[in-house]
């Protein structure tokens, strides 16, 4: 029996307790021990099962224990588990050019492998000033982009203020993006007027910096963690003329929004653009083995046929890795997930906007695809918000604990529920737990709003 097969439900807790530091937590916090997963389900040691609402940290796109990821997994590792990026192999040639032509083959060329999100955009990053020669990269407020120093300082929430202890992060600086409903418009009938405006102080901001020494703006393509901020329409559209209008390149992190997620491949593709470059990870493995990336246009990857890419990672394109890549990449076409995510969206967004008609905790809703978040309020009048983003104390993580307490996983930051199951989850399945999160609502309702 393998050693770990040893360990009860509360030995695995008791030594997380004691060995293990939580991510953005204090050391010694508790945590549910898990002992195996599949589709859209986990399971405690004592056998609770919890409906995976957020697909973990959204990653797991195609659910918990894919047969065909494991099948793939497996098959890689009987035949050689590594090789140094120097080297090529099967699965890392194969993996690029599935990515390329998922992007675009008209646009796109090249793919850098990383580990994960964060390496992503620090790697991005690295070739647009590279390429640029200019050193500022331009990022949103509301926006989050890894933990890893250069990551964190692009991010704009709270958890980039510990790196920035040593000092503000020189040449990193950063601009409010629109939120419709928490700036008090309305999306869809106001798009037109905010556009222009968030445009407009955009542009100034660009001049006041110096143009010249901008090298690229980097955006989520829709804002994921920070609550599923869906753009106003021709946003996106304006931030990519603005960076044709002064050289600088335009960065899509589709880490969290990408792969299937909104119901198209990448998250940019609802859009009416093409970034230069693209970060990607979570969805391009589900998380079965880290990986990340960053893949560049045409005329970027050029630049790079005559100046040497000064970057590199000992697991960059790392072959188990990159199969499981192969394995996902065929999935998402073979099985056609963007389809069932579309027709996914046709049973939760009207779920969810009826949600906020029913409960007056729930402000708004947002939903693309399989992405969508509620935003909570205390009053849905003035649409104070159940926890603005400054304060030290919220009542979110009752709301959460609840949920989870009743089976429901899904995580949720500041006044946000995000609610983003695996792409692969049924229409029964969806039917079986969105009636939780109405009943959890309707507490917080009782108990926080009246
Ligand atoms: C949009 C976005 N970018 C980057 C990251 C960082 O990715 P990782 O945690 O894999 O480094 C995340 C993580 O949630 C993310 O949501």
């Amino acid at each position: 029996m393998a050693l770990t097969d040893q360990l009860s439900g509360e030995d695995v807790k008791q030594l997380h307790e004691q060995y293990v530091f939580q991510s953005w937590g204090l050391a010694g916090s508790s945590a549910i021990p898990v002992q195996r997963a599949e589709g859209i389900y986990f399971w405690d040691y004592d056998g609770k099962r919890y409906a995976d609402m957020s697909s973990l940290l959204v990653c797991s796109n195609l659910g918990h224990n894919n047969p065909e990821l494991v099948a793939a997994l497996k098959e890689q590792a009987d035949k050689m588990c590594f090789m140094a990026p120097a080297y090529a192999s099967a699965p890392k040639s194969l993996l690029a050019k599935m990515l390329v032509e998922v992007a675009g083959a008209d646009f796109y060329q090249r793919v850098f492998f990383t580990n994960a999100g964060a390496d992503a955009n620090e790697n991005a990053i690295k070739m647009a000033r590279m390429v640029t020669g200019r050193s500022k990269i331009l990022s949103c407020y509301r926006s989050y982009h890894g933990a890893t120093l250069g990551a964190s300082f692009a991010s704009g929430d709270w958890r980039r203020f510990a790196s920035e202890m040593g000092g503000e992060a020189p040449s990193f600086v950063h601009f409010m993006n629109p939120n419709m409903y928490e700036d008090g418009y309305t999306r869809g009938v106001d798009d037109e007027a905010v556009t222009a405006m968030c445009l407009h102080r955009l542009e100034e901001q660009i001049c006041y910096e110096n143009p010249d020494n901008i090298a690229a703006i980097l955006m989520e393509s829709i804002v994921g963690a920070n609550g599923v901020i869906l753009p106003p329409a021709g946003y996106m559209e304006g931030v990519r003329a603005l960076c044709d209008k002064y050289g600088i390149l335009m960065i899509c992190d589709e880490v969290m929004a990408g792969f299937g997620r909104t119901g198209k491949m990448f998250a940019w593709q609802n859009f009416d653009i093409k970034p230069d470059l693209i970060t990607f990870a979570k969805g391009v493995t589900c998380g079965y083995v880290p990986l990340g990336g960053v893949i560049a246009s045409k005329a970027v990857s050029a630049y790079f046929e005559d100046h040497v890419l000064q970057c590199g990672l000992t697991y960059s394109g790392h072959t188990l890795a990159c199969a499981v890549g192969v394995a996902a990449l065929t999935y998402y076409r073979e099985h056609k997930v963007c389809e069932h995510v579309k027709e996914m969206e046709g049973i939760l967004k009207p779920f969810l906007e009826k949600m906020v008609e029913k409960h007056d905790c729930v402000g708004e809703a947002r939903c693309i695809g399989l992405f969508a978040a509620l935003t909570i309020v205390k009053d849905k009048k003035t649409r104070e918000l159940m926890a603005p983003y400054h304060a030290r104390e919220s009542v979110m993580p009752q709301i959460i604990g609840e949920l989870k307490r009743r089976g429901f996983s899904t995580f949720g930051r500041e006044t946000n529920i995000n609610v983003c199951p695996p792409l692969t989850i049924t229409a029964d399945e969806l039917n079986e737990w969105l009636p939780v999160l109405d009943d959890v609502l309707g507490w917080a309702d009782e108990k926080f709003c009246h």
